[in-house]
């Protein structure tokens, strides 16, 4: 009697290899694919943004969904606001950067989140996110640290720019000076001793009476001050770190003494003096570091590099070494979705995927 069609079959039981090990398959398989995009999430702070990038460098789709009328009303970010309006805008950024780059999921080749650092319910939000797709559509998913996303946006506005080079990386958390001697490779050379940058700039923002986010308000008003009106003391620390709590709290006191007396605030002078004053101790730094390590070429990052003076000076010293600099252009020096992607697409080349445990790290760091 003849045996039934099953029982005829054979090879190897057909049980899908588990998850994890399928996208570990399946990243390997990327690694050498000529085309590879990339739709990568960032939900680190107050902007929702999802971007789709192809190898690394060219930009199919970038849509940012800023907060910012959520939160001005409490003069910063409220992190419970800003989780719940991620979860709301995390499906309609990616819906829309689909539809911006004219494709759907089938053009996707793996997905890339930001995982730290950050609020931990903002990041909880993309990351859940991102884990959710990685598993309904079986592609692998690449967890990004947002500082190294900052990094990136350089070689997306640059496409010629390889490393090495010397990094200044200025955000609302962050002030770093990094080396990065190849992809994926950060040596921390300098870093605040107190305050960000950028909290500085919108602590004395605030205190102008500029609306949130005080940053680029107090650059803009600074252009057309005086910035010799106020001297404000020049930190004195070793090295390539930075102190900026010092110009700080002598910025809040003058401003308070002034208005103690009733004066009225000359506010584009104060922001240009102490925009000036910033920017003098973030340049000096960066240019000092690229003269004692003899960099090549230097770049900057984060949401701070957006300001005008900074990329004047850094311009200035950069062309008195002899040494090109590389800034992201202006949309892409703040938070994201395009410069996760870039980051991403590197970490995919090295064969780095999360697994499904992937969880939120808020303090994350570069090394
Ligand atoms: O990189 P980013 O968007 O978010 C973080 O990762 O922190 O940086 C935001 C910071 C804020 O402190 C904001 O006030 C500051 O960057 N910022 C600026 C300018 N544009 C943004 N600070 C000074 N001048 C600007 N033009
Ligand atoms: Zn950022």
């Amino acid at each position: 009697m003849q045996n039934s069609k099953s029982a005829l079959r054979s090879g190897r039981a057909r049980i899908q290899p588990p998850f994890d090990e399928r996208m570990r398959e399946k990243t390997e398989a990327l690694r050498s694919q000529e085309k590879v995009r990339i739709l990568s999430l960032e939900t680190s702070c107050d902007e929702t943004a999802a971007a789709i990038i192809e190898n690394g460098r060219i930009i199919r789709a970038n849509i940012v969904f800023s907060q910012i009328d959520l939160h001005a009303l409490y003069g910063g970010v409220v992190p419970e606001i800003a989780s719940r309006a991620h979860v709301e805008a995390c499906d309609r950024v990616i819906d829309e950067a689909l539809r911006e780059a004219d494709m759907s999921f089938d053009n996707i080749d793996a997905l890339a989140v930001t995982c730290g650092p950050g609020l931990v319910g903002a990041l909880l939000t993309g990351v859940s996110c991102m884990k959710g797709l990685s598993y309904a559509l079986d592609k692998p998913l690449i967890p990004v640290n947002h500082i190294e996303g900052h990094i990136s946006a350089n070689f997306l506005t640059h496409p010629e720019l390889e490393p090495p080079f010397l990094c200044l990386v200025v955000s609302g958390g962050h002030s770093h000076l990094v080396n990065v001697p190849d992809y994926g490779v950060y040596e921390l050379i300098g870093q605040t001793m107190d305050d960000a940058a950028g909290e500085a700039f919108d602590k004395a923002a605030r205190v102008l009476s500029l609306p949130y986010p005080g940053g680029p308000k107090l650059d803009q008003l600074a252009e057309e001050g005086n910035p010799e009106y106020l001297k404000l003391p020049h930190p004195h620390v070793e090295g390539y770190d930075y102190s900026f709590s010092g110009m700080k709290t002598a910025f809040l006191n003058s401003c308070h003494t002034m208005e103690m007396k009733g004066e009225e605030l000359p506010k584009a002078d104060l922001a240009a003096s102490f925009r000036k004053a910033v920017v003098d101790s973030l340049v000096g730094k960066a240019k000092l570091a690229a003269k004692d390590t003899g960099a090549k070429k230097m770049a900057m990052a984060g949401g701070v590099s957006a300001n005008r003076l900074l990329r004047r000076e850094m311009q200035a010293a950069c062309d008195s070494l002899g040494i090109p600099l590389y800034m992201p252009e202006i949309k892409l020096c703040t938070d994201n979705g395009a410069m996760i992607g870039s980051a991403a697409y590197y970490r995919l080349l090295r064969g780095e995927t999360a697994a499904l445990t992937l969880n939120a790290m808020p303090s994350l760091r570069l090394v």
